[in-house]
């Protein structure tokens, strides 16, 4: 039996939205564990941050400017990666966006075509064109970046409930799709983490006391809290996991 762990020293990763928040928390991880890292964003300016700040920790990465949502960008994002690396062993679908809204049926058609295009569309793409590079390396690992609003409706939030369980129900397809390529297909689905995306929430006080109290290890996520998750899904400790969502929630769906 082969033993198998954590290590992912070697390997190279793709963390879609790397530049902030969790995605870029994920990197820096990947990073310190000898991963060649690669990320993307749509704003040059924040990419141009984030390799300066991995400079400082005395790591390197790739930083290529790509919406996630246009097939031409992401054909090229993953051209790039093939270019430099010949190979891709892990993708991290973690671009995700939200605009609150009174209501679905109050939604405008562009507002919907946004939300469902950075969160799913954008999935769907990413999944696409990297595949073709994974096979040729062998198989590979896909974590996708979920929420615990794929199973729970939240108000406002109508839309993006809407989209994350698109990325759940893509997630399983893919699964069953790839498993004999020996490309695993999983997702991470975390309750609220404290990052640019939740910030009037948990910067309010008052909403922030609301959130906690659904909450049984009573606070919020760090990014910190759902890395581990990705982690484990990324590495060879997980190969006989496909088609299955992590909740990182401190037990509120429980
Ligand atoms: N924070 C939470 O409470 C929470 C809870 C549950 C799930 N999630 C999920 O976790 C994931 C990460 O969220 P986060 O909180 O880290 O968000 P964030 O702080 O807003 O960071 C989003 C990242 O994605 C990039 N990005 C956004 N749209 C893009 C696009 N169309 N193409 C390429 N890059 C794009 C942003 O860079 P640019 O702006 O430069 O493009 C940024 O690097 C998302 O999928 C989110 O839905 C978050």
């Amino acid at each position: 039996m082969v033993d198998k762990n954590i290590d992912l020293s070697g390997k190279v990763a793709l963390v879609t939205g790397g530049s902030r928040g969790l995605g870029k928390d994920i990197a820096l991880k990947m990073a310190k564990r000898g991963v060649e890292v690669v990320i993307c964003g749509r704003k040059k300016e924040n990419l141009d941050t984030t390799v300066e700040e991995f400079h400082t920790h005395g790591l390197d990465l790739m930083a290529e400017c790509a919406n996630i949502g246009k097939s031409d960008q992401v054909k090229a994002l993953i051209q790039a990666i093939e270019e430099k690396f010949g190979r891709l062993d892990i993708l991290i679908n973690n671009v995700g966006m939200n605009i609150l809204t009174p209501s679905v049926v109050e939604a405008d058609e562009g507002l919907w075509d946004k939300i469902l295009e950075s969160n799913l569309k954008g999935t769907f793409l990413v999944s696409s064109h990297a595949v073709t590079l994974m096979k040729g390396s062998g198989g590979g690992k896909i974590v996708n970046i979920s929420s615990i609003a794929a199973r729970k409706v939240s108000r406002g939030m109508g839309v993006y409930c809407v989209a994350k369980a698109g990325v759940e129900m893509l997630t399983r397809v893919l699964a069953v799709e790839l498993a004999l390529e020996h490309i695993n297909v999983n997702a991470v689905a975390p309750g609220m983490v404290r990052t640019r995306f939740s910030q009037p929430f948990w910067s309010d006080e008052s909403l922030l006391k609301d959130v906690v109290r659904t909450i049984p290890m009573g606070r919020i996520a760090e990014t910190g809290d759902v890395v581990g998750a990705v982690m484990f899904l990324a590495s060879d400790l997980s190969d006989f996991i496909t088609g299955e969502v992590i909740t990182v929630d401190g037990g509120s769906m429980a």
